[in-house]
C-alpha cells in the first residue's frame, strides 16, 4: 500500500513508475483488487449461439469456461472440480452437455451443478450434490452482444460501472440500424507486455501513430491527412468517462464516417442514438477507446494496400493478463450487420491485414510495449529513480484548457497533443489498487 501512495503522487504529477508494468507484487495484488472487483469483458455472444457452446477465458489469470447451458442462460464457471481442483475442461472451445473431470470422474452440467460421482453410493452416501457445484461468476451480462462478468457478489450493475462511457460505446456498436456482426472467430496471441500498456494506448495514445506506424502510413494503407501530428481538433482525447477513456480522430464539418463506403453508410441512420452522437461519427475517421480494466475497441478505416480505397471495420478486444510481463490479446472483427458479405469479407481482410496478430498495425504495437515492460527490470533504471512521462498535456503544459462546450459526457481536451486518457485509466487503476473496498466503478466521480 505504501508503494501504491507513492505511484499516486508520481501520478498527480504525469509520472508512472516502471514497476508498474512489471514488478510481480504489484500484479499480484492487481488480480486480487482489480480483477474481482470491476466488470470484466469475456467474449462475444456469437461465439457461443447454441445450448451447450462455450469458450474459456480468464478473469485475471483464473479459467473460466464461458458456456450457454441447457436453458439457454449464460454462465461463467471456474474450470476447478470440486474434487481436487483438476480441470475438467481441457480445450479452448466446444460443446458440451455436461463436464467429466479426468481425474475422478465427478461430473457437472452444464450449468455447472454436480450432477454424478463414481461410487457415490459406496463412498459418498450423504454428499449433497447441491453443495458442490463449480464455482460460478456472481453477476454476468451481456451488453449489445458483449460478455461481461463480476466476481463480487455486491458489485454495482454493469450499466452503472458502464456509465457515461456508454455514450461513446453505442456510438460504434450502434451506428448501423442492425447493428455490428461479428466475423470469423477471433484471434489469439501472446505478447511480452504487461496487459496495461495495451489497455492504456487504446484509451488515446494518438502521439504514437505517426512513430510507431509510420511504415503503415508510408506505404498509404492509412489516411495520413489524419495521422499526422496532433493538431486542435483533428483529434480529441475524452477522459474521466466513469473511470474510462476514448479518443477520436475527427474532420469536422466533414462526412468521413470511418471511412464506410457509400453502400454501408447507407444504413446509419441515428436510431438508436441521439443527434450529437450521430454528428460525431459522421465525423470520425478513428474511434478507440478502453473500458476499465481490459476492454478495448478501435473503429477505423484501412485499405488492405496502397492505392485501394479505405474502408470501414471494428475490432474489440481482450487484453488478457499472463503475469506481469506477459499478454494475451484475443480480438474480434466486426462489421455492420447490414453490409454486403462481399464488403464483409473486405472488411475481414483488412482488420486481418491490419489489427490481427500478422496485422502491419498490430506488430508495429507489439514490438514496441515489451521494452515497457522489461524496463522495470532494469538495475540502472531503477538506481536513477526512473519514471516514465505521462506528462503531455498535463496543466501548464498545454496551452489550451480542456473544452468548455463538448457534446459527450467526461473532460475532452482541446488537441489530441496530450495523455489525459493515460492518466485517467491509471487514476482509475490506483482507485481499485487502494482497494478501499467501495464498490462503485470510480470513487471520485
Ligand atoms: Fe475431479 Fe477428482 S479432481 S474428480
Ligand atoms: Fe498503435
Amino acid at each position: 500500500d505504501e508503494l501504491i501512495d507513492d505511484i499516486r503522487r508520481d501520478l498527480d504529477i504525469g509520472l508512472i513508475a516502471p514497476a508498474v508494468f512489471s514488478d510481480p507484487d504489484l500484479y499480484q495484488a492487481e488480480l486480487r483488487r482489480v480483477f474481482t472487483r470491476t466488470w470484466v469483458f469475456l467474449g462475444h455472444e456469437s461465439e457461443i449461439p447454441n445450448r451447450g457452446d462455450f469458450v474459456q477465458r480468464n478473469i485475471g489469470e483464473d479459467p473460466f469456461i464461458v458456456i450457454r447451458d441447457d436453458k439457454g442462460e449464460i454462465r461463467v464457471l471456474l474450470n476447478a472440480c470440486r474434487h481436487r481442483g483438476a480441470h475438467v475442461c481441457r480445450v479452448q472451445a466446444g460443446n458440451a452437455r455436461m463436464f467429466v473431470c479426468p481425474y475422478h470422474g465427478w461430473t457437472y452440467a452444464n450449468s455447472g451443478k454436480l450432477s454424478g460421482v463414481p461410487v457415490k453410493n459406496l463412498g459418498y452416501a450423504k454428499l449433497k450434490l447441491d453443495e458442490w457445484g463449480l464455482y460460478s461468476a456472481p453477476n454476468v451480462t451481456v451488453y449489445s452482444g458483449l460478455i461481461f462478468a463480476n466476481l463480487n457478489k455486491d458489485a454495482i450493475s454493469f450499466e452503472e460501472y458502464l456509465g457515461d462511457f456508454a455514450w461513446y460505446l453505442d456510438i460504434n456498436l450502434h451506428l448501423s440500424e442492425g447493428g455490428m456482426e461479428v466475423l470469423g472467430e477471433p484471434h489469439r496471441w501472446l505478447v511480452d507486455a504487461n496487459w496495461k500498456q495495451g489497455a492504456e494506448n487504446f484509451c488515446g495514445d494518438s502521439a504514437h501513430t505517426q512513430m510507431t506506424h509510420r511504415s503503415a502510413l508510408e506505404i498509404g494503407v492509412a489516411d495520413l491527412s489524419s495521422a499526422g501530428a496532433p493538431k486542435p481538433d483533428a483529434g480529441v482525447h475524452v477522459h474521466d468517462i466513469s473511470g474510462h477513456a476514448v479518443s477520436i480522430r475527427r474532420r469536422p464539418g466533414e462526412k468521413p464516417f470511418f471511412s464506410y463506403p457509400p453502400e454501408v453508410k447507407r444504413h446509419f441512420r441515428p436510431g438508436a442514438l441521439n443527434e450529437q452522437q450521430f454528428a460525431l461519427a459522421e465525423e470520425s475517421l478513428l474511434h478507440n477507446g478502453t473500458l476499465f480494466p481490459n476492454f478495448s475497441f478501435l473503429h477505423i478505416g484501412l485499405s488492405e494496400e496502397s492505392g485501394k480505397e479505405a474502408a470501414g471495420f471494428l475490432t474489440v478486444r481482450l487484453w488478457m493478463p499472463k503475469g506481469p510481463r506477459q499478454t494475451e490479446i484475443v480480438s474480434w472483427i466486426l462489421a455492420p450487420k447490414e453490409a454486403s458479405e462481399e464488403y464483409k469479407r473486405r472488411a475481414y481482410r483488412i482488420g486481418m491485414s491490419s489489427f490481427s496478430p500478422s496485422g502491419n498495425f498490430e506488430q508495429d504495437d507489439v514490438s514496441v510495449w515489451p521494452g515497457g515492460a522489461r524496463t522495470g527490470g532494469s538495475i540502472f533504471a531503477a538506481m536513477n529513480h526512473m519514471r516514465y512521462n505521462y506528462q503531455m498535456g498535463l496543466g501548464d503544459m498545454s496551452p489550451l484548457p480542456p473544452k468548455e462546450i463538448w457534446d459527450g459526457p467526461g473532460i475532452a481536451d482541446s488537441s489530441n497533443a496530450g495523455e489525459g486518457g493515460l492518466r485517467s485509466f491509471h487514476k482509475t487503476w490506483l482507485k481499485w489498487m487502494k482497494g478501499s473496498g467501495r464498490n462503485v466503478a470510480d470513487p471520485s466521480n
